[in-house]
């Protein structure tokens, strides 16, 4: 039985570019504090790759092809997944209004996705007692993980706030402000040409989680020597210190990393991690500075905020293939439909 609620069927109709073009038009209405946060949010987890997912003939082989590893699905994390957005602290009141939103959502709303997101999240504002432009981006994160998720497990989570007290009280301007921050090199910095030393952030609601680095190292390297905690009890990936890594040589795409702050203190993309990391799937793009890093290659030139995504695989060449095939079959039905109709003419 076909247990799709309206608001799923619509949401549904969106695939992966739409929700880039919906994300291209919401940018301009996120608050600063989590413009970089939401298109990360997205990176992380790509509508693509959970489609074929539910469409593959054999999901656990196509798995173990894919090579994923860690927490991919959204319906194991609907509340947990933004934790590293600043509007994590709105969770309950966002998810209230995304839930009134689907059940009263009716066949005729004939508004866009955009137009949508932007006026749950000026119905939320109030609760919040915050700016609206601090909720567009949870909001969207909301909208996306009642797709991936379904409604049924989006409802059925608890939506709890994952970030303690202390944290969710900072100001958007007091994280803006620890993003800008520069390492001082002490008095003489300026006249340094060696030893300097750079502070990278791994999660901003926790002010332990920092490791230093040297000039011109790798994220990657950099995280090997912080042996603070127990990784691998917090996450099994974690094998060398807080960054996943494996092969540290762009050939396995364990260590991708999400930039909150500081993309420009990172070495421009050289030509092999521009590569990787478009056939891992993580990103396309041929910017010189990216959201989205492989840890083992991006060389810090300064202090960087970045967050870990709790999973990892090789899937972009799969979806580009997947996504020719379906191409090439909507190419044939349209041609024989063609076919026929001019048939029927004669
Ligand atoms: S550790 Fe393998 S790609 Fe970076």
């Amino acid at each position: 039985m076909n247990t799709e609620t309206r608001f799923e069927k619509f949401l549904n109709q969106h695939d992966e570019e739409a929700w880039s073009a919906t994300l291209a038009t919401l940018l301009r209405s996120i608050h600063e504090v989590d413009r970089n946060a939401t298109q990360i949010w997205f990176a992380f987890y790509p509508l693509s790759l959970l489609r074929a997912l539910q469409q593959a003939d054999d999901r656990d082989k196509l798995v173990q092809r894919l090579l994923l590893q860690g927490d991919y699905e959204l319906r194991d994390q609907v509340d947990r997944s933004h934790k590293f957005l600043y509007g994590h602290r709105f969770w309950p009141q966002v998810k209230t209004a995304v839930e009134q939103h689907a059940d009263s959502f009716s066949q005729t709303t004939r508004t866009s996705l955009a137009d949508q997101i932007l006026a749950v999240a000026h119905s939320a504002a109030p609760q919040t007692k915050k700016d609206e432009s601090l909720l567009v981006g949870i909001t969207a994160v909301g909208f996306m993980t009642v797709q991936q998720a379904g409604l049924a497990a989006f409802k059925s989570a608890l939506g709890t706030i994952h970030i303690d007290s202390q944290h969710a009280k900072k100001s958007p301007e007091q994280i803006l402000r620890q993003r800008a921050k520069i390492d001082s090199q002490g008095l003489l910095g300026f006249l340094k040409t060696v030893n300097k030393q750079f502070t990278v952030s791994h999660d901003e609601n926790d002010d332990k989680a920092k490791y230093k680095l040297n000039d011109g190292q790798d994220l990657a390297w950099g995280a090997a020597n912080d042996r603070a905690r127990d990784w691998v009890a917090i996450d099994a990936r974690r094998m060398e210190g807080p960054i996943p890594v494996e092969c540290r040589s762009a050939s396995c795409g364990t260590c991708w990393v999400g930039v909150l702050g500081g993309a420009d203190r990172l070495a421009d993309v050289a030509v092999r991690e521009g590569k990787k990391i478009k056939e891992f799937g993580y990103i396309d793009t041929a910017e010189p500075k990216p959201l989205i890093r492989l840890a083992c290659q991006a060389q810090a030139q300064g202090a960087v905020s970045v967050v870990i995504p709790p999973w990892n695989g090789q899937f972009g060449k799969y979806l580009r293939a997947l996504k020719e095939q379906n191409d090439q079959s909507i190419k044939v039905a349209v041609k024989s439909n063609d076919e026929a109709k001019s048939e029927l003419v004669q």
